[in-house]
Order: C-alpha cells, then structure tokens, then sequence
C-alpha cells in the first residue's frame, strides 16, 4: 500500500503595520495637507492622539535652521513612540522667485532654498524623527512629488523643485534599506498627494485644477492604513499606485 505524504502548505498574509490604536506625529502641521492631516486623525477613532508641529508652534521647527530639527525631536522624545509619522513641509515657490522654465532661469539662490527645504530638512527629519518611530510598527511618511520621478518627466521646468524631490525621494530609499536592518518593522515612504488646491500650487491654477486637501489626506490615509513592511522604500501616489523613481 502506498503512503500519502502530507504537509501543510501555510499562506502568509503580509501583514499590516499601522496598528489599531495609533498615535500620530505631523511635521509642518501648519500647511494645507498638513493641517487636513491634523484634522482628519483627530476625527479618527483609530488614533488615540495626534501632535502636529511647525515653525511657530510648541516644539518648533525651521529647515532654514537644521539645529531646531534636532532640538524638536528631541524635545518630543517624551511624547513618543509614534506609529505614524507624516512631513508635509515642502516649497515650490517664494516671494523671491517662481520654479525655473528653462535653464537660463536657473540660480544658486533658489537651489540653495529648495534643497534646503525639500531635502536636506526632510532627510534630517526622518534621522531625528526615526528615533521617536515605535520599533514594533510604524511608519514615516515623507511628502515628495510625482513631478520628482525621473523617470515620469515628460515636460521639463520645475528644475530646482523636481531635482530637489528626486534627491528626496533617493534619501529615503538609503534610508529605508538601513532601517530594515536596525528597524525592521518601521517603513519610510515616499508619497504623491496629486494636486491639491494649497499656497504651494496657487500660482499653477491649483484652484481649479487641485482637490480639496480633505480628500487628498482622506486618500492618502487609506493608503497607509494598507501599508506592508514590504513597501519601505518605496514612492506610492494618494491612490496607491506604486510610481517609477
Ligand atoms: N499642493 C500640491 O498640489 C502638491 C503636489 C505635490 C506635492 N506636494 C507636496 O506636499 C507637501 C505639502 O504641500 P501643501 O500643498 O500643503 O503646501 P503648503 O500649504 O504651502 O504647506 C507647506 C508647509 O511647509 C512649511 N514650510 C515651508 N518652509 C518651511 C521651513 N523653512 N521650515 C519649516 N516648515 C516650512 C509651511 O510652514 P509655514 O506655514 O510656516 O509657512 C507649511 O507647513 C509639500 O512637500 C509639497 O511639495 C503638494
């Protein structure tokens, strides 16, 4: 009589990191999607607290002045662990320039500026930050742009904001891979809001052509209350797209 070999085949499910209940921590909370973020987890009977921190708030932080980064982590340290972190800060314009439309429009200035907020301040958030990150799960979302993927660039201009994303979105790729040795249950994304009608896209017709940052946010927080350990490292849109760098 012949015998049956049996074995059990067990299917893992990957599983989500955002727990239930959370708490949440919201770097440039003074913005238009940083404050709808505020908003919408105040409102979420999943959070069970929400800090949100800017410029001119308690605990403040200017990424003109790298040292007040440091200074407000550390100052929040008690505050912690967060199982969600989401930095909103970003610039595309200022009362001294627009984004450059073609190379002669190019200048040391406002290259300075940009990477300055959109990079250097963002990578610097996700060092300080990442130590205020519950090692068993959480995640710390950092808000780029798809206009940042290298890849996507189908129209040029925007030189100084789409090369200071694309240098963001490199930081948190790096950073990603040594988290998951030293933080393997922690995931640093990327993420696209789409447009959104704000001060930042004002002057491009934002208005007309962005969303309410209610629905952007409410998208956004669906995407990260799906979110695997597997998808540290990588740049998702609101709809949860996964975008080329
Ligand atoms: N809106 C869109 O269509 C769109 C599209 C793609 C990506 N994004 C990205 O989404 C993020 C949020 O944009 P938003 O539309 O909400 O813009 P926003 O309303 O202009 O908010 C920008 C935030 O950045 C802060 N900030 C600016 N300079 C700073 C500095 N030196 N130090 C600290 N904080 C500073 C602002 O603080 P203050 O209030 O103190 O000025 C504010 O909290 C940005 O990273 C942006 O690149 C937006």
């Amino acid at each position: 009589m012949t015998k049956l070999a049996y074995s059990t085949v067990v299917i893992k499910t990957p599983l989500k990191i955002l727990p239930n209940p959370f708490r949440a921590l919201v770097i440039g909370s003074s913005g238009t999607i940083g404050s709808a973020f505020v908003e919408l987890l105040k409102n979420n009977p999943s959070c069970s607290g929400v800090v949100g921190i800017h410029r001119h708030s308690e605990h403040p932080l200017d990424y003109q002045n790298p040292a007040s980064i440091e200074a407000s982590a550390n100052a929040l340290a008690a505050a912690g662990p967060f199982q969600l972190i989401i930095n909103t800060i970003g610039v595309l314009h200022s009362k001294d320039w627009m984004p450059e439309k073609k190379i002669d429009d190019l200048n040391a200035e406002q290259f300075i500026e940009l990477f300055k907020i959109n990079t250097i301040g963002p990578a610097l958030s996700i060092r300080y930050f990442s130590k205020l990150l519950d090692p068993k799960n959480s995640i710390l979302i950092t808000l780029s742009a798809k206009v940042g993927s290298i890849e996507d660039n189908r129209l040029g201009g925007w030189y100084s904001y789409r090369a200071s994303k694309a240098a963001l979105n490199m930081l948190i790729k790096t950073a990603s891979i040594e988290l998951a040795r030293t933080k393997p249950n922690a995931a640093l994304i990327a993420m696209h809001p789409g447009t959104v009608n704000s001060s930042l896209s004002k002057p491009f017709r934002g208005e007309q052509i962005g969303r309410p940052a209610a629905d952007a946010v409410s998208d956004m927080f669906t995407v990260m209350q799906n979110l695997k350990k597997e998808d540290s490292g990588s740049f998702i849109s609101y709809s949860g797209e996964k975008l080329p760098w």
